[in-house]
């Protein structure tokens, strides 16, 4: 059975393919049509996934009659379908179910409870399993309006910026706020987990204070604050339900750093997949019909540049210019470039970021993330545990020696890397290591705001026509 996994008509439309709990391919279609979180998948993503196998039957990651259902009742286009035109057995799975199997079937844990918070799916927006072996059970769910995810795309809203796209900028700016001037009428509109009744689906229609520059960087501390007390209490009911130690955390609400990190203090052991959000549902869906575990063993499995690692011209590069350009191997998949389709940068130096951020054209309060050799990472972050998908943010131990990378507040949202994980990336990291006594880089991703991680040759070209700056390969 090889199973191609689908997701789409949500923001970021993404396809796996899947051979007897193999992952053969997982990749996004916004690095294919170059249209930022796009809705649908498209031509070329198909005529790539089809070199890696036939797919003899079909996931898809939503009940589509139930969610059109709900876009009716609320007034929404009433004539929208799933696009899926390929002539095989196509079997649906609910929304939070693809979210939970995408989780715990790419863990090592054989027992756990996963947690899976977003926006929202059909109806649920919050929902609790228990992972026993390979079987997956409901335990507990809460249904639109109540919603975490919405909560915090309507308050990135209402400064602003773009909702189900931005929110990691929003989330970036509480560090610059002070949370306690509007954390109280912040907490109004999620109070505790019974009491929140908003429609926060219509935005914060009823702000009725005046909100300047300041503003916006100080609710969003505040809105950071009561997101993270809110999963705290939510985190806490989910263990007490089921007991168990081993935490699997998905959902778009996952891709919080700052808040994840606590989850550590509460858990044995958390597993994220890099892919934790709805783009993360195309293999979650082809891992409910395989019904078992996957072999996850990294994130690199999407488009193919082909091409040994090119150890040596990013070293070069970095001494160099003291930033160097990557783009090689198979593309991630998930948000965050992770060594594929990167930018790294000499974090000692503190003028640097705003190099970065010149040529990425980012808003300049923007933090910039560090890659670290995992077996040093507790002695220069906060951090007793690998994170190798960037998924947590700590406090920086030393942050005269690597300013570029520690944000506002202290911290850093770390990616550790270990020869395993990454051959190429950890060898790089080595000899910088060995020249500057420093094992840690800036890495972030190849691209320009606003637009996707570069994907293939086409795209380096242009990056390289646009910035006059050759990207190692
Ligand atoms: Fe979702």
């Amino acid at each position: 059975m090889i199973i191609l996994g689908i997701n789409e008509t949500s923001h970021d439309a993404s396809i796996s393919l899947v051979e007897d709990g193999e992952i053969l391919f997982a990749g996004h279609s916004e690095r294919y049509s170059k249209i930022k979180n796009d809705w649908y998948n498209n031509k070329e993503i198909y005529e790539d996934v089809l070199n890696y196998g036939k797919p003899t039957h079909i996931a898809y990651y939503e009940h589509p009659q139930l969610k059109r259902s709900r876009i009716f009742l609320r007034g929404g286009a009433s004539d929208w379908k799933p696009n899926i035109s390929m002539n095989l057995p196509v079997k649906y799975f609910s929304h939070h179910y693809s979210h939970a199997c995408a989780g715990y079937y790419t863990s090592k844990f054989n027992d756990a409870v996963i947690v899976v918070l977003d926006a929202i799916g059909e109806y649920n927006t919050s929902s609790i399993w228990i992972g026993e072996g390979s079987k997956i059970t409901s335990v507990h769910k809460k249904n639109y309006p109540f919603s975490f995810g919405l909560f915090y795309s309507a308050f990135t809203q209402l400064v602003g910026l773009k909702p189900n796209e931005e929110e990691y900028i929003f989330m970036g700016m509480a560090a610059y706020g002070d949370w306690a001037k509007y954390f109280l009428k912040v907490n109004e509109y999620f109070p505790d987990l019974k009491k929140q009744k908003y429609n926060f689906h219509k935005g914060i229609f009823d702000w009725d204070m005046p909100i300047s520059e300041q503003d916006k960087f100080d609710i969003a501390a505040a809105v950071q604050k009561v997101y993270e007390n809110r999963l705290v209490n939510f985190m806490s009911m989910a263990q007490k339900l089921t007991g168990k130690r081993n935490l699997v955390f998905m959902g778009g609400c996952a891709l919080n750093c700052a808040a994840n990190t606590m989850l550590w203090r509460m858990f044995d052991d958390v597993w994220i997949m890099p892919n934790p959000g709805d783009a993360g549902s195309s293999l979650g869906a082809a891992a409910a019909l395989y019904g078992s575990h996957l072999n996850w063993q990294s994130p690199y499995l999407g488009y193919d540049l082909g091409g040994k690692y090119p150890v040596t011209e990013i070293i070069t590069s970095l001494i160099r210019d003291k930033v160097a350009a990557v783009a090689t191997g198979r593309a991630e998949y998930g948000p965050r470039a992770l060594g594929n389709r990167s930018i790294f940068a000499d974090p000692r130096d503190p003028l640097i970021k705003d190099k970065v951020n010149l040529i990425k054209k980012r808003e300049l309060f923007r933090p910039f993330a560090p890659v670290v050799m995992e077996e040093h990472a507790d002695k220069w972050f906060d951090m007793k545990f690998s994170s190798p998908y960037m998924q947590y943010a700590v406090k920086c131990l030393q942050p005269d020696k690597i300013p570029s990378v520690v944000h506002k507040d202290g911290t850093s949202r770390v990616q550790t890397v270990n020869r395993e994980q990454h051959p190429g990336l950890y060898e790089v990291l080595s000899n910088w290591y060995a020249m500057t006594g420093v094992p840690v880089l800036l890495n972030t991703s190849l691209n320009i705001k606003g637009q996707p991680l570069l994907n293939d040759e086409a795209d380096i070209t242009a990056w390289e026509n646009t910035y006059n700056f050759t990207i190692c390969r």
